[in-house]
């Protein structure tokens, strides 16, 4: 699971519709399956997260698996080793497969071009980030029933944003129509090129109008210097706020992928309001990992016994 980009819309829709089981899983008093007992996955973040590593190893864990994880700052990457003997040193006590983090862009599909256990990536660069986009499509989905034809806008950093180029990956996909909104240093120069049904909106009020679903990206605020974009000058071009929602639809979603800055890309109001679904994405997150943990780890090692061979 490197990424969107490759998948088929029916691949897609496939893990989508596997998650739902594992979504009411999580309502049960006891969240603890046997699935994976026994196997091991390996969770190797080289950067830093929160939601993204705890969803995968409570995923795992949930499903059975035992954990093995890295924790980069305290590891020998310190003391100079190389990216592949770190994760070849991680292979070596067989897990049954490595969810991985990385800053450098097609690290992931680097590792995995080297190991004969499936990769899972939770994010590269600012390449992408499959299981965000699956389960955002998952929270589209469950509220609007479809993916079809919906306006979904994406508001900041589209340029360096691994989530928004996953979420354009997997919505143009599903045929759903795409405006994308930030400054101006902060687009890809290739909007056209990113799909038919994807456009460019320079105002904020123009780009929110008439929206099935906002998007809003974290500012990276050491970005925010360079060259010249002041904090506050974000804040009055691209912050969304109560005003400039009320300009999408009535009932359109309100989505960030966290960690959110309050009062820098969006507005409090806007967070807690009632269109705001940041809390369910967390929670949907789970589910997708689950069921993408349970069909890439899940059946018996090749080399074991099986009952229908005997
Ligand atoms: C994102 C990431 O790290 O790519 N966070 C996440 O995984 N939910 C977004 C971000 O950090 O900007």
């Amino acid at each position: 699971m490197l990424g969107i980009e490759t998948l088929s819309r029916e691949q897609i829709e496939f893990f989508l519709d596997q998650a739902k089981p594992f979504q009411e899983f999580h309502k049960h008093p006891l969240k603890k399956l046997a699935t994976l007992r026994g196997k091991t996955v390996a969770i190797a973040f080289f950067e830093s997260s929160t939601r993204t590593r705890i969803s995968f190893t409570t995923a795992a864990s949930r499903l059975g698996a035992d954990t093995m994880a890295l924790q980069a700052e305290a590891s020998s990457l310190k003391k100079g080793e190389s990216l592949i003997d770190t994760v070849r040193t991680l292979d070596a006590m067989k897990p049954d497969a490595i969810v991985m983090r990385h800053s450098s862009s097609g690290a992931p599909h680097f590792v995995a071009e080297r190991l004969d256990i499936p990769v899972l990536n939770a994010g590269d660069g600012t390449h992408e980030h499959p299981t965000q986009a699956l389960l955002d499509a998952l929270t589209i989905r469950d509220r609007k029933g479809k993916l079809e034809g919906l306006n979904v806008t994406i508001l900041g950093d589209i340029l360096h944003s691994r989530v928004a180029r996953s979420n354009i990956h997997l919505l143009t996909k599903f045929g759903a129509r795409i405006t994308l909104c930030g400054p101006p240093m902060w687009m890809p120069p290739d909007v056209a090129t990113l799909g038919p049904c994807v456009r460019r909106v320079l105002r904020i009020e123009e780009a929110v109008d008439g929206a099935d679903v906002v998007m809003a990206l974290r500012v990276q605020t050491e970005r925010l210097h360079e060259p010249a974009l002041p904090p506050d000058e974000y804040i009055a071009g691209y912050q969304l706020t109560p005003e400039r929602l009320r300009r999408a639809r009535p009932d359109a979603l309100v989505l960030h992928p966290g960690p959110m800055i309050r009062g820098l890309e969006i507005d409090s109001a806007v967070a807690d309001g009632p269109q705001s679904c940041v809390l369910e994405q967390v929670t949907n997150g789970l589910a997708v990992r689950m069921a993408l943990l349970y069909h890439l780890v899940g059946g018996p090692p090749a080399d074991a016994p099986h009952p229908a061979k005997d």
